[in-house]
């Protein structure tokens, strides 16, 4: 009986594993193959950009010589045309935020490159000049078919409506006077199945914390101290989250928590 519980869990796994592969962006592997290697021919919708000569996946992001000159300052030997974009920030809802400066650049930092292939308006294959290369000109999408088959909107266009960034997470714990409404940020995202999420049960207590942790610390994702798009995401597919066993979707959000039991969100927020 036991044995047979235990094959049926291992095919449940292998078929969950095998669904994810189909996907072709399986959480945790790496640029190549996923959604960030601009080269991948079975990119989200039907965009078809213009692969590398070389098949080099980190050429649209970084170059080891000649990097571009572009203005964005400290970025990390960065290869692709930028983003000119100037976005007004979210204007925080919440009154004991209202303290909580924006930036004036809300894109400070790495938000800035995401935005460089997000914005809709730059060539997401495009890339520097190192060496006699030609990018494309192809510009991201404004909308496709998301992991559930649904038409979701693509490109980002407007911060007001998207989790607050370009703030610095300090002043945010400052700010919160109402007891403590966000975890330390020496703590890791919320481990992979740790929240062992339920709708029958309360089987957790995010309260508590007595959940285990990735080694990923909310602190590695500041930048100068500010929260950004980096803050959730994790632009290399390494240390991100894989959905849940047994999810019958195949999700890769490169977040560094799960979507189940919003544990992205708990990772931060005690609620
Ligand atoms: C889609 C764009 C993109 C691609 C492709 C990419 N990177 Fe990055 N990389 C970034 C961004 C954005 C940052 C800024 C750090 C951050 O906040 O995530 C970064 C930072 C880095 C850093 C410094 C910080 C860190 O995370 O260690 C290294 C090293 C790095 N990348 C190496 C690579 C290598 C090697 C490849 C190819 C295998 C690669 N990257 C591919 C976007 C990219
Ligand atoms: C070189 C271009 C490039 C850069 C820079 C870049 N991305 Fe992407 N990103 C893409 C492409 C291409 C896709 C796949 C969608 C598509 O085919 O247009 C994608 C997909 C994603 C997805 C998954 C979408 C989904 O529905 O599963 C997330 C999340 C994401 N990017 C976040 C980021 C963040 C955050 C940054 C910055 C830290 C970033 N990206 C920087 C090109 C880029
Ligand atoms: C507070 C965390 C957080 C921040 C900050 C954040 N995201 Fe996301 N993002 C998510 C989550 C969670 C999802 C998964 C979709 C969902 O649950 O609604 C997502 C989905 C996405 C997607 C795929 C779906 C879509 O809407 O196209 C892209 C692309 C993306 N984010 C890019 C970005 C970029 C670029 C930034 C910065 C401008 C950013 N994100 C900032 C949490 C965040
Ligand atoms: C990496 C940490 C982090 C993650 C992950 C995160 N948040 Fe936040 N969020 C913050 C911080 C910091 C603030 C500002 C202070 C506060 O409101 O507690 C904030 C603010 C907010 C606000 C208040 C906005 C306002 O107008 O005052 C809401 C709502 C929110 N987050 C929801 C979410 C949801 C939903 C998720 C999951 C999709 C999420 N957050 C994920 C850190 C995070």
């Amino acid at each position: 009986m036991m044995k047979k519980l235990v094959v049926l869990i291992a095919f449940a796994s292998l078929t969950a594993g095998a669904s994810m592969a189909l996907a072709g962006s399986a959480p945790k592997t790496g640029i190549n193959g996923s959604w960030h290697d601009i080269n991948y021919a079975g990119q989200l919708g039907t965009a078809s950009y213009k692969a590398d000569q070389y098949q080099r996946t980190c050429a649209f992001c970084h170059t080891p010589h000649n990097a571009l000159p572009n203005g964005l300052v400290p970025a990390p030997l960065w290869n692709h045309a930028p983003s000119n974009v100037h976005l007004d920030p979210y204007v925080w809802a919440s009154p004991l935020n209202a303290t909580i400066a924006m930036n004036a650049d809300p894109l400070i930092g790495p938000s800035r490159l995401c935005m460089a292939c997000h914005d809709g308006v730059a060539a997401v294959d495009s890339h520097g000049s190192a060496g006699s290369f030609n990018g494309g000109n192809t510009v991201m999408a404004a909308s496709y078919t998301d992991a559930l088959g649904n038409t979701a909107k693509r490109y980002i266009n407007d911060l007001t409506v998207t989790h607050p960034i370009g703030f610095k997470w300090d002043e945010a714990v400052s700010a919160r006077t109402d007891g403590n409404q966000l975890v330390l940020k020496s703590f890791g995202f919320i481990a992979d199945n740790a929240l062992a999420y339920s709708t029958t049960a309360a089987t957790f207590d995010t309260n508590t914390r007595s959940l285990t942790y990735s080694t990923k610390k909310i602190q590695d994702t500041l930048y100068q101290g500010y929260f950004t798009c980096a803050s959730c995401h994790d632009v290399h597919n390494s240390v991100n989250a894989a959905p849940a066993p047994g999810a019958t979707n195949s999700y890769n959000y490169f977040l560094y928590a799960q979507e189940e039991g919003s544990a992205i969100c708990l990772s931060c927020h005690i609620k």
